[in-house]
């Protein structure tokens, strides 16, 4: 089942929040005197399941909480519809920093161990946002879409804002296809920008790791053109640089994406050579301080320059998320104005020692 709980997600300028409804009901969020309806085209939604509301962040982050009301539905009929009682639960939300240091904690690769990833987090501590970047689960069924919710609703409590991924996994299984309908997007893609007090962030999204007419997929795959879409939205986002990056307050700048696409691959790998060169260009050009990935099952930060990256960057590369016999391992960063502290956890608490990276892109 999906958590109860909400789940706070970031994107824009927005928080698009979503919870799940057990029971027929008709769904509003409170946050200071605004009320944010669940509604499509004007009618309430009423089914159990998944739901999602959007509100602006300037809203959550200065009423610092939020009231998810429900009003339960005896019948949903086609006239006098009966509704019985409201019931209402109160969520204390706390903004991400806009001065100082901002703790963040990035999980990724599960791969549908939800005790061995919480272990992990737990060894990082309190934190001001999580990353969910990807490889969570496949996309069986919809039960398989729950594991993610359900990890972020246990690490914030609704009350800290997320950060969603989607890996190359979740585009595995006859489900793929929905998952949009069950996690943040932006005009339904799953890139997009975000702002979280000082940190300034982009998600991107390589889609599979191999070529898309690889006989592993079945013929499904369409990625190319979708990674094309990217490069134009990379330089859709620098000309509106002011109100993206260049922003006042943006102290960090993060991208954000499952696959570690500048890493040298094995062959069947190495896909897209120009176009992610270009990726690290448009985001060298950003003055982007870190690239945060995942999908590797093992840790590395690699500089630039290092032999083991296939492509030229001007930013480190951490590879933060290990999945292995031993331990499923995350990443708590610590971003500061100068740098960028790097702590590996592990769930079986043997995890490399921190390293910090000094922010020299700009
Ligand atoms: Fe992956």
């Amino acid at each position: 089942m999906f958590s109860n709980t909400p789940v706070v997600y970031a994107v824009g300028t927005d928080y698009q929040i979503f919870f799940s409804v057990s029971r027929s009901a008709y769904a509003r969020l409170k946050v200071g005197d605004a009320v944010y309806d669940d509604v499509v085209c004007g009618i309430l939604r009423s089914a159990p399941g998944l739901r999602q509301i959007t509100v602006p962040q300037k809203a959550l982050n200065a009423a610092g909480g939020y009231t998810l009301s429900l009003q339960r539905i005896r019948e949903r009929k086609s006239y006098w519809t009966e509704t019985i009682g409201v019931t209402e639960r109160y969520y204390p939300f706390y903004p991400v920093p806009e001065t100082g240091n901002v703790r963040a904690y990035m999980l990724g690769d599960a791969h549908g161990d939800k005790e061995r990833t919480l272990a992990a987090a737990g060894a990082f501590g309190a934190f001001d946002f999580l990353i969910v970047n990807g490889d969570v689960n496949e996309s069986i069924s919809v039960r398989h879409f729950e594991l993610a919710h359900n990890l972020a609703a246990e690490l914030t409590g609704g009350s800290r804002p997320v950060v969603y991924v989607r890996g190359n996994h979740e585009l595995r299984g006859a489900l793929a296809e929905q998952l949009t309908q069950y996690i943040p997007t932006q005009d339904g893609n799953t890139y997009y920008t975000f702002r979280l007090g000082s940190v300034w962030g982009i998600v991107l999204d390589c889609g599979e790791d191999k070529p898309d007419d690889h006989g592993e997929y079945g013929g499904y795959a369409r990625f190319h053109p979708f990674r094309l879409a990217q490069t134009d939205y990379l330089r859709q986002v620098i000309r509106h640089a002011k109100t993206e990056f260049d922003a006042p307050g943006v102290t960090t700048r993060i991208a954000v994406v499952h696959t570690q696409f500048p890493r040298k691959q094995e062959p069947a790998f190495d896909i897209e050579r120009p176009l992610f060169q270009r990726w690290c260009d448009l985001l060298g050009s950003m003055g982007t301080d870190v690239i945060l990935s995942a999908h590797e099952h093992r840790f590395a930060v690699l500089q630039p320059g290092d032999p083991a990256l296939r492509l030229q960057t001007t930013c480190p590369l951490v590879i933060g998320a290990a999945n292995n016999k031993e331990y499923i391992g995350g990443t708590g960063y610590v971003f500061s104005p100068d740098a960028i502290r790097v702590e590996f956890t592990a769930s079986d608490g043997a995890a490399p020692a921190p390293v910090t990276l000094r922010k020299e892109n700009r």
